[in-house]
């Protein structure tokens, strides 16, 4: 089956096509045919974070340019021979794009130019993440089924984040059960326990700020550019490097509270007092306060999979969301995994692919394909609060 999958959830607008064979349970096996990215990063960087009506306008402009990359690099462009739309369709694609009038513009030469690509299913984000972006990639999704006839798989983006996990190579690595998914991105921070491939229960979750957030955040009080992430994890490692200590120890905040359940807004304003207390904050104090953000983000995470591992005998843990591009916070978890809890494995993906992207959503788009739920692109909807259980 050949699925291309759509992702606009955030500031990442993603388009991939995959070719997947086999099942869940056996011989599942993948090629990426072609995969695209263009990321916003540089345009919200100005804000400090995601702006979300920029983040709408710049999908809007990028995905048929995008969508035209992945399929180019999958040898899936084909001049047009005849004209492949009807003016019936083209009316209603024109309603379908109402709000979207910039794919519009761009989709009417596209549908014209070129032949309808060999692809068997379109699987599209529809949460959770900012609405206004998400809507974009479902409208643009519901556009080329209806102009393609090609069936449409809404995709929960954190399932992508879950199933790119457990992605080795181009298969899936055999998982034991139960399992648990520590979810920690932009937006979420959660431990969802996992009996079998597809079932959530959502065990632990941020009572305020996600994990990502609070990096973005801190950084942000140290002066550093969006994302906060990879710039406090760069000035961490540097800072172990030359031996340089925190100005001021950091909280663990709930690190034993005895539930799975997190807080991170309280590191943030930790990060903040020291900055005051500090006045002038020099590049050595930067680098101190990093590494011990960076620690205490890594053992309140550690604690808490402790806890959850124990509490559920999980013999899985899989790490997903853009936190999980994280070497340190990953070396931490392992460490921990392989020192206390010997038949219990560690999965995580490439960092490339723990950030938001669209072979994730391709992929779990191909096992919802092939459990037969497809959605009704006419009622299909964006949800930003979308849930996993
Ligand atoms: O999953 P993702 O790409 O988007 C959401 O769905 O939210 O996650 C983005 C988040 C940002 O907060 C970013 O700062 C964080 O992931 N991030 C990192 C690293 N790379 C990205 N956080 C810590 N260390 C990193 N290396
Ligand atoms: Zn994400």
């Amino acid at each position: 089956m050949r699925i291309l999958g759509i992702e606009t959830s955030c500031d990442e607008t993603a388009a991939c096509v995959i070719e997947a064979t086999g099942t869940i349970a056996s011989h599942f096996s993948f090629s990426v045919r072609g995969n695209a990215l263009y990321s916003q990063i540089e345009k919200h960087r100005p804000y400090g974070g995601v702006f979300p009506n920029l983040a709408k306008r710049e999908h809007a402009k990028n995905l048929v340019p995008i969508l035209f990359s992945a399929l180019k690099e999958a040898e899936m462009i084909t001049p047009a021979r005849a004209p492949t739309i009807s003016k019936a369709d083209l009316d209603e694609i024109k309603t379908i794009l109402e709000r979207e009038p910039e794919l519009f513009s761009q989709l009417v030469p596209f549908f014209a130019q070129y032949e309808k690509p060999p692809i068997d299913a379109i699987a599209v984000t529809y949460g959770p993440g900012l609405e206004p972006a998400l809507w974009v990639g479902v409208n643009f999704a519901r556009t080329l089924s209806h102009a393609w006839s090609i069936p449409v798989v809404s995709v929960n983006h954190m399932e992508g984040h879950v199933v790119i996990a457990a992605i080795k190579e181009s298969t899936l690595a055999p998982l034991t059960f139960p399992a648990l998914a520590l979810l920690i991105s932009g937006g979420h921070t959660e431990i969802v326990l996992m009996k079998e491939w597809f079932s959530y229960e959502k065990i632990g979750q941020t009572r305020d700020d996600a994990v990502g957030e609070a990096f973005d955040k801190a950084a942000r009080l140290l002066g550093l550019p969006y994302p906060g992430g990879p710039e406090i994890s760069r000035l961490a490692k540097k800072a172990r490097e030359q031996n340089i200590l925190p100005p001021f120890p950091l909280p663990r905040p709930m690190e034993k509270s005895g539930d799975l359940d997190f807080s991170f807004s309280g590191l943030k304003t930790a990060v903040r007092r020291s900055v005051e207390l500090l006045g002038t904050v020099t590049d050595a104090h930067k680098l101190g306060i990093a590494r011990e953000f960076e620690d205490a983000v890594a053992d309140v995470l550690v604690a808490k999979t402790r806890d959850a591992v124990l509490q559920t005998g999980a013999r899985a843990v899989l790490l997903g969301g853009g936190v999980a591009a994280n070497h340190y916070i990953g070396a931490k978890l392992q460490a921990m995994l392989a020192e206390e809890f010997e038949a219990t494995a560690l999965f995580v993906c490439p960092p490339i692919q723990a950030t938001d992207n669209a072979l994730m959503i391709a992929l779990a788009g191909y096992f919802r394909a092939l459990r037969n739920e497809f959605t009704d692109p006419t009622t299909m909807r964006a949800n930003g609060n979308l849930k996993l259980s």
